[in-house]
């Protein structure tokens, strides 16, 4: 519909004789009038005119269209349009028959590859993990939304140092002996020799170890080195850590609302790597420095350090350099992606910046490539560091889901249900805040992760968005009447039908920037727009069927935005709460 206004404005101009693209934009002053059009002022520039005059020439061409309640000339040259009742109605009418509320697949579908979450195997999650989590989920919804093939992969970390510390603590600790007993040649138990719980003690303390003792360092580095080379101990126990942590994320993730089509790793790409090394060395692509082998990336016009790319480590081993160009080969030839998207937070900027120079000089993806990296910023915590859970240490996604359940839980306390029903909602509406109080940022802002303020009913919250839902459900579910939309609104009943027909502009937006920010602040308005028309509209106690029946097409249509909002950010909205 903007589409075909806009053509009507060019076309006024047209016949005013200025032939030229314009633009419409929402209105600054929505209280004047409802959108506006600045390209009166550019062609006076370029033309040397008064553009209070063009302006006027363009209005006097358009005040007679039925479409347009006004059309006004405004300070230096501003055009504005103010639209009849007929038209919003109209627009209502149409996004109420459209599954997609207007919204349009996009002609050019592409194969396109997310990577977000990235775990590691036994490390603890931190809370960037979660941001990554979260921010990827929604951006893979908002794109296969658009209509594009979108696979999301989590990019396991699960071959880098951490490993071989890992082995070395279980080492160190004579447990588990078959796995490190060299000359044993029979099958390995099934049965996993440590569990989650023991591995999430094992790491750290490997970790410190490794600072303070250097022998200890030394050997889990050459540990690291012996299970890439496949020794098959190692091998066996590394299959057993990372199946133990691989379940107990999944198990966080899927609470969480976070689905990965692909679980792969950074060491499902080892051999890809070793041949890729192969490959380049004999081309002469690979430097030599220091018996390690690099990729020198940086440019003439560089103003910050560019370190090389470090291939092949001296010691034979790789690490996170080496398996993102490796997973770069696999994406392109195994995946055929026309677009990778990376996100991660702002502190890898450096990592990915080398990583898509080097795979553009080894030529394994066109120069304009699309590779793109969402950056996000840190997630404090209200003392405005970056969050920790109350012990103190990195964050444990079971941590943080009990902490999600317990705001919901508060939430819900003056709620009658059983217990089971306030679990789920709880977690729900627990859920939906943290996605909802992230989102509403863009991503490369740092935010405040304040759980007491984002489970708040109202104001810019996951819940008041469930709640403005579960309200619309309540009234749909007693409602008797057909929903058949009027000839004539109220100003509450225009402002609704403005907001959700301003749904499109922000997923627009939203997709294009890779930044759902847009889509909350629209669901937000949409939700206060919506609580407006409730207090000021009868619904079901209306007296004119025909009004009652207006109004109802009203509350379906705000709900059918807020359901496909609910999954562009991967949130859920409860039948009650
Ligand atoms: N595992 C990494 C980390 O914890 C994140 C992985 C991001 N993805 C990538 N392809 N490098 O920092």
């Amino acid at each position: 519909m903007l589409e075909k206004l806009t053509k009507k404005i060019k076309d006024a101009f047209a016949k005013a004789g200025y032939e030229t693209d314009v633009t419409l934009g929402a209105s600054n002053r929505p209280e004047l009038s409802d959108f506006q059009c600045n390209d009166a002022l550019r062609l006076a520039k370029q033309l040397g005119k008064n553009p209070q005059d063009i302006a006027a020439e363009i209005a006097r061409h358009l005040e007679e269209d039925p479409l347009f309640e006004s059309v006004s000339v405004d300070g230096p040259g501003f055009l504005n349009f103010k639209m009849t009742d007929a038209f919003w109605v109209g627009q209502a009418q149409a996004l109420l028959k459209d599954d997609r509320l207007g919204i349009p697949k996009t002609a050019q579908k592409q194969k396109i590859v997310i990577d977000y979450g990235g775990p590691n195997v036994a490390k603890p999650l931190h809370a960037g993990h979660l941001r990554s989590a979260v921010i990827g989920e929604s951006i893979k919804q908002i794109l296969r939304f658009s209509g594009h093939n979108v696979i999301g992969d989590v990019h396991f970390g699960d071959w880098g140092l951490q490993m071989g510390l890992v082995s070395s603590e279980i080492d160190r600790r004579r447990i588990a002996r078959v796995y490190f007993d060299k000359s044993f040649t029979g099958k390995y138990p099934t049965q996993a020799p440590v569990t989650m719980a023991e591995l999430s003690e094992i790491y750290p303390t490997a970790s410190a170890r490794a600072k303070e003792d250097d022998v200890f360092k030394k050997k889990a580095q050459t540990q690291t080195l012996r299970l890439q080379n496949g020794e098959r101990g190692l091998r066996a126990l590394w299959q057993h850590n990372r199946d133990t942590s691989m379940e107990s994320i999944k198990k966080s993730y899927e609470t969480l609302g976070v689905k990965f089509d692909l679980w792969m790793g950074e060491a499902d790409v080892h051999d890809r790597s070793m041949d890729l090394i192969e490959k380049y060395k004999k081309a002469g692509k690979l430097e030599e420095s220091d018996g390690a082998y690099v990729i020198s990336v940086k440019e003439e016009t560089d103003k910050k350090e560019m370190p090389p790319v470090l291939v092949l480590k001296s010691n034979g081993s790789v690490g996170y350099h080496t398996t993102d160009i490796a997973t770069v080969d696999y994406r392109i030839k195994e995946l055929a992606a026309d677009k990778i998207i990376y996100v991660t937070d702002d502190r890898q900027k450096l990592h990915f910046e080398q990583l898509f120079r080097a795979v553009k000089k080894l030529k394994m993806v066109p120069e304009d490539f699309p590779f793109y990296h969402v950056a996000y910023g840190t997630m404090n915590g209200t003392d405005g560091k970056p969050f920790k859970t109350r012990a103190g240490g990195v964050l444990r996604l079971e941590d943080m889901i009990d902490l999600l359940q317990e705001a919901g839980m508060k939430c819900l306390a003056d709620r009658e249900g059983s217990d089971s029903w306030k679990e789920a909602v709880s977690r729900q509406v627990g859920v939906a805040a943290l996605k909802f109080g992230d989102l509403i940022n863009p991503p490369r802002s740092d935010y405040v992760l304040d759980l007491e303020a984002f489970t708040k009913f109202e104001g810019k919250t996951g819940p008041y968005i469930q709640y403005t839902g579960v309200r619309i459900q309540s009234v749909l579910k007693k409602a008797k009447d057909e929903p058949v939309l009027g000839d004539a609104l109220q100003e509450t009943e225009k402002e609704l039908i403005q907001k959700i027909f301003g749904f499109q502009k922000a997923f627009e937006l939203s997709a294009e920037k890779y930044s759902p920010h847009y889509l909350c602040m629209a669901a937000f308005e949409i939700s206060q727009a919506f609580n407006a028309f409730y207090h000021a509209c009868p619904i079901l106690n209306e007296e004119s069927k025909a009004v009652r029946s207006h109004r109802l097409a009203l509350c379906h249509l705000t709900l059918k935005s807020l359901l496909i909002f609910a999954k562009l950010i991967g949130i859920e909205i409860p039948e009650k709460m």
